[in-house]
């Protein structure tokens, strides 16, 4: 689906919104330089833009949307990173631009909306503030945040403690990397080992960067005695140095952990399992360390 074809549809739907806000007008308030850093946000005069569309016709909002992505989309380069970025992740852009122009023909309207997780975060990568490194994505110039590193008690804070006093006091800048479910193509043991050589090569092209945090349901120590063949996601990274700390418990089952497992929604119903949120702190000399390592070894397992 074109910009022409969009923007066609739109006045096929709602002549008279083009008389109101230009799509192209639309367009320039996403542009990436205006876009703050975190994934999730959106620049105050887009956001309002959008929600008086939205408020007017949620199917016209929808078609702005898309065609600010297919404007984004045509416009994409490289060369606009906010970081440098290195071959192994250059590499990756090509199958996520081809996945979201796919979609722009076929998601349906409500798929186009900032507060659909998965279209913030293809916003967000059009805009350069995610970037794939295969299972995940990685969002530059984030923080780690303090709160959940104490949030355990003693010996949390005490391991907290070392780790930000003792090992990681200029921890300034970091990548803070989540995934989407638009695109798990690689969320499998051997796709997160690449995607940890790639973490590996973009801090190495980024010395400013300290490490790289996130926060799952799948971190969770306890979620081994139930699905055991996700052990991987925690244990790789603990093994290489990375720092883990309770975030929260998903009392409404609401992180992720339910929607494709029976067998957790089946436990989690008979109140014997409750989905735990962990933070992972992995600091870029254990990523590095890791990945030097670990070059080559491709065909040994990946428990090793
Ligand atoms: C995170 C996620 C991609 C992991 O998927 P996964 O590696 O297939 O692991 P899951 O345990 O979630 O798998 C779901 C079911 O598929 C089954 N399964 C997984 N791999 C399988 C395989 N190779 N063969 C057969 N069944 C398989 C699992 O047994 C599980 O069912 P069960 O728990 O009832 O036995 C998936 O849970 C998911 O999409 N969750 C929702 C969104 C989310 O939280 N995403 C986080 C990242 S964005």
């Amino acid at each position: 689906m074109t910009c022409a074809d969009i923007r066609s549809e739109i006045s096929r739907t709602d002549p008279l919104v083009l008389g109101e806000m230009n799509p192209d007008d639309f367009v320039k308030l996403g542009d990436s330089n205006a876009q703050p850093a975190p994934y999730k946000s959106v620049s105050l005069p887009l956001l309002d833009a959008h929600r008086r569309l939205r408020a007017r016709n949620a199917l016209t909002a929808a078609q702005y949307l898309r065609y600010l992505t297919a404007i984004l989309l045509d416009r994409f380069s490289l060369d606009d990173s906010r970081v440098t970025l290195p071959d192994s992740v250059k590499g990756l852009y090509p199958r996520e631009l081809v996945r979201i122009r796919a979609q722009l023909g076929c998601c349906d309207a409500s798929f186009y909306d900032f507060d659909v997780d998965p279209f913030a975060k293809d916003f967000a990568l059009l805009t350069h503030r995610f970037i794939p490194i295969g299972a995940e994505f990685v969002e530059p110039d984030a923080t780690v945040p303090r709160r959940p590193l104490f949030a355990t008690g003693m010996s949390s804070a005490v391991s907290a403690a070392w780790l930000m006093l003792v090992r990681s006091w200029r921890l300034q800048t970091v990548l803070l990397s989540a995934c989407s479910p638009a695109a798990l193509h690689d969320f499998n043991p051997e796709g997160w080992r690449d995607s940890y050589h790639r973490l590996a090569d973009l801090l190495a092209a980024n010395p400013r960067v300290r490490g790289v945090t996130s926060a799952s349901w799948f971190l969770d120590p306890n979620l081994p005695a139930i699905s055991p063949h996700l052990a991987y996601l925690r244990d790789v990274p603990e093994q290489a140095g990375a720092k883990f700390f309770f975030s929260a418990f998903d009392s409404h089952g609401e992180s992720g952990a339910l929607a494709k497992s029976a067998t957790r929604r089946v436990l989690f119903e008979q109140a014997r399992y409750l989905p735990a949120v962990y933070l992972r702190v992995w600091l870029r000399g254990d990523v590095l360390a890791w990945s030097r390592a670990n070059q080559g070894r491709e065909g040994e397992g990946f428990f090793q």
